[in-house]
Formats: structure tokens, C-alpha cells, sequence
């Protein structure tokens, strides 16, 4: 792919946030590999990643990893080590490794709750997380009880430190399909349902966790 990859930076409180715009071919690639999955009885067990998430959702699958691998080459990486140099100026990554790669399943009234992507294993840990969007229901209803001027449903939260006359601490996003952020895996978020009339729609997304090796 020669196309030129563009991503912001953000920092809307201590931690740095990244946005892009997923390649319109990655997200039919993810779409393609998540019904293959969800299509064969034996792949959907394999694949099956629910038990190391918290999320009360519908379902969790690995990502397919020569999937993953492309992506990852083509345009997640360019931007990963951005970002690392953005705050490593003196530093050279030598290496991205992608530990695990999840799809998300939500359906009307499911949620994740607050939580981050640590996991200290053996002194070690991840160092980046992400969520991008492939796909979201076609109509949303409000959720029961929702306030009108105060409408969560769907939406990402992530939250850090205390909030102050001028230091917010926490922002909100609507999802939208081919959105996809990049952040410390400490980062605290949490995800609110959404509702439709259709019980079956669906929001999907993928996540994973990254890992800077330097020279
Ligand atoms: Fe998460």
C-alpha cells in the first residue's frame, strides 16, 4: 500500500491519544476474517477469546493473525512508532510486537465495564492498546431511562486522573465506523450499551495490545 497513511496526535489530558482512518480494504479484510470465523463451528471455538476479557458482550474472537500481520505492516505500525517517537525522541524502536488481537461483538444492552489492558505478567507488560470500529448497528434507539441531552449510548469513555477547574478528566467519543484510536494500555475506559429495536443488531470493533521494543 503506497498510500499516504494520516493520523493525528492528541492529548486531551496527561496520556496522548492517536487517531486515524482505517484503509477502507482493512476493514472489509477484519469483516471478511470475523464472518469466516463466526461462519465455521470449529474456528468460532478456537477462536473464542471471551474467557480473557471483562466484557459483558455478546462475543470475542481472536483476529486471524496473517490478518492481523498485513494490517499491522501496512498500517498500524507506521503509526505505533510515530507515536513512541513522539515521546521517545532520542530512542529508535526496533521492534512492534502485537500480543493479542480481538474482535468485539456487542449487542443491544451489553457493556464493558471501566477497566485498562494491564497485565502484569512476569514483571512484564503491554505497553499500547486500541480500538477501531468495523462496523455499528443502522439505527439506535435510545436506551431505557437516557437522558435526551445526555446520551451515552455507544460511546467510549476514557477516564484519567482527578477533573479540576481546568484539567478535564475524562473524554467521551461516539463510535464511528473506520475511526480508530491508539492509547497507553493504562489508559482507563469503559464502553456504554446502546439499544435498537432489532435485539440482534451489532457494533463491532476490534482491540489489541502492543508491545515497543528499542534498539
Ligand atoms: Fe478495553
Amino acid at each position: 500500500m503506497s498510500d499516504k497513511i494520516n493520523f493525528k496526535l492528541f492529548k486531551p489530558f496527561g496520556s496522548t491519544l492517536a487517531k486515524a482512518e482505517l484503509p477502507l480494504q482493512l476493514i472489509k479484510d477484519f469483516k471478511d476474517d470475523l464472518k469466516a470465523i463466526r461462519e465455521d463451528k470449529q474456528k468460532k471455538k478456537d477462536h473464542n477469546w471471551g474467557d480473557r476479557l471483562i466484557g459483558s458482550v455478546s462475543a470475542e474472537y481472536l483476529v486471524t493473525p496473517s490478518v492481523m500481520l498485513k494490517w499491522k505492516r501496512q498500517f498500524f505500525d507506521p503509526i505505533i512508532v510515530s507515536y513512541t517517537n513522539a515521546h521517545y525522541k532520542q530512542e529508535k524502536v526496533k521492534s512492534v510486537l502485537i500480543n493479542s488481537a480481538w474482535y468485539v461483538v456487542s449487542k443491544p444492552g451489553d457493556y464493558n465495564p471501566l477497566h485498562n489492558h494491564c497485565e502484569y505478567i512476569k514483571g512484564s507488560n503491554y505497553d499500547l492498546s486500541c480500538v477501531g470500529y468495523l462496523s455499528l448497528p443502522d439505527s439506535m434507539i435510545p436506551t431505557q431511562n437516557a437522558k435526551s441531552h445526555n446520551d451515552y449510548s455507544a460511546q467510549i469513555q476514557f477516564v484519567e486522573g482527578s477533573e479540576n477547574k481546568f484539567s478535564d478528566s475524562q473524554l467521551r467519543i461516539d463510535p464511528k465506523v473506520r475511526d480508530w484510536y491508539l492509547f497507553p494500555n493504562y489508559l482507563m475506559h469503559s464502553v456504554y450499551s446502546f439499544n435498537c429495536e432489532d435485539k440482534n443488531s451489532e457494533r463491532v470493533s476490534f482491540s489489541f495490545n502492543a508491545t515497543i521494543n528499542f534498539e
